[in-house]
C-alpha cells in the first residue's frame, strides 16, 4: 500500500464518503472533512457530476488523498484514474477493475462479503479489501471469522457504520479503517451546513484516538 495513504490511516482510519452534485459543494465538504481531521476521502461515483466533483478536490483540496469509489466498471475506473484519484474502492469484485487499478500502481479496494469473494481477492494479491455491506453481512462478527482466516488481510468496513459502533469495529486488529456516509449526512450537505461535517468528522477522529492509542 502507498505508504502515505497507510500513515493517514494509522493516524485516522476513518474514510468518508462524498457524495454531491455540484463540485463546488465536493470541495467544501472536503474542505470541512479535512479541517475535522480526515483527509482520505472517498468521492462516489453516484452522480452524474460525479467525475467533476472528483477532479475539483483532487485539484482544490491538496491536503487530502482523494480516491474513487463505487467504482463499478474499467470504464469508472479509467476515468477516475485520469481524474488524478489515489485509491479505488468498489463494493464488490470485479477482477478487470483490480487489474485495472493495479497496472497503474494505484491501491484498490475491492467490496468483499464472503469467505470466496476475499479468497479471490487474495489471490490477485491484495492484502486489504473492502468488507461490505458490513453491518448486514455479519458485522463484527463476520470480521473476526473472516481475520481468523486470512490473517495478513486487512478489511476496510463500510455499509451500517456509525459514531455509534465505530469503536466496535475499529476493535478489531484486522480493520485497516472505516468508511461510510455517516460523515456527511445528506441533509446536512443540502443545507450547507459544512461546521457540521467538521463537528462530526472531529467526534469521529476522537473516537478512533479513543481505541487505537
Ligand atoms: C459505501 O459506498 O461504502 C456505502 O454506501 C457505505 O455505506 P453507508 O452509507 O451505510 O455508510
Amino acid at each position: 500500500m502507498n505508504q502515505e495513504l497507510e500513515s493517514r490511516l494509522l493516524a485516522a482510519p476513518v474514510v468518508p464518503l462524498i457524495q454531491a452534485d455540484d463540485p463546488g459543494v465536493a470541495v467544501e465538504i472536503a474542505h470541512a472533512l479535512v479541517a475535522g481531521g480526515l483527509t482520505v476521502l472517498e468521492v462516489v461515483l453516484r452522480t452524474d457530476a460525479a467525475l467533476k466533483c472528483m477532479q475539483r478536490v483532487v485539484d482544490d483540496v491538496p491536503d487530502a488523498i482523494v480516491g474513487a469509489g463505487t467504482v463499478l466498471s474499467v470504464d469508472h475506473a479509467k476515468k477516475s484514474l485520469a481524474a488524478g484519484v489515489s485509491f479505488i474502492v468498489s463494493p464488490g469484485l470485479h477482477v478487470p477493475v483490480v487489474e485495472t487499478a493495479l497496472q497503474a500502481k494505484v491501491d484498490v479496494f475491492p467490496g468483499v462479503a464472503t469467505p470466496s469473494e476475499a479468497q479471490l481477492a487474495w489471490n490477485l494479491g491484495l492484502r486489504a479489501m473492502k468488507f461490505f455491506p458490513a453491518s448486514q453481512m455479519g458485522g463484527v462478527g463476520m470480521l473476526k471469522a473472516l481475520s481468523s482466516v486470512f490473517r495478513d488481510v486487512r478489511f476496510m468496513p463500510t455499509g451500517g457504520v456509525s459514531a455509534a459502533n465505530l469503536a466496535e469495529y475499529l476493535g478489531v486488529p484486522a480493520v485497516l479503517a472505516c468508511g461510510g456516509s455517516w460523515l456527511t449526512p445528506k441533509e446536512v450537505v443540502e443545507q450547507k451546513q459544512f461546521g457540521e461535517i467538521t463537528r462530526i468528522a472531529g467526534d469521529a477522529k476522537s473516537i478512533a484516538a479513543s481505541v487505537r492509542n
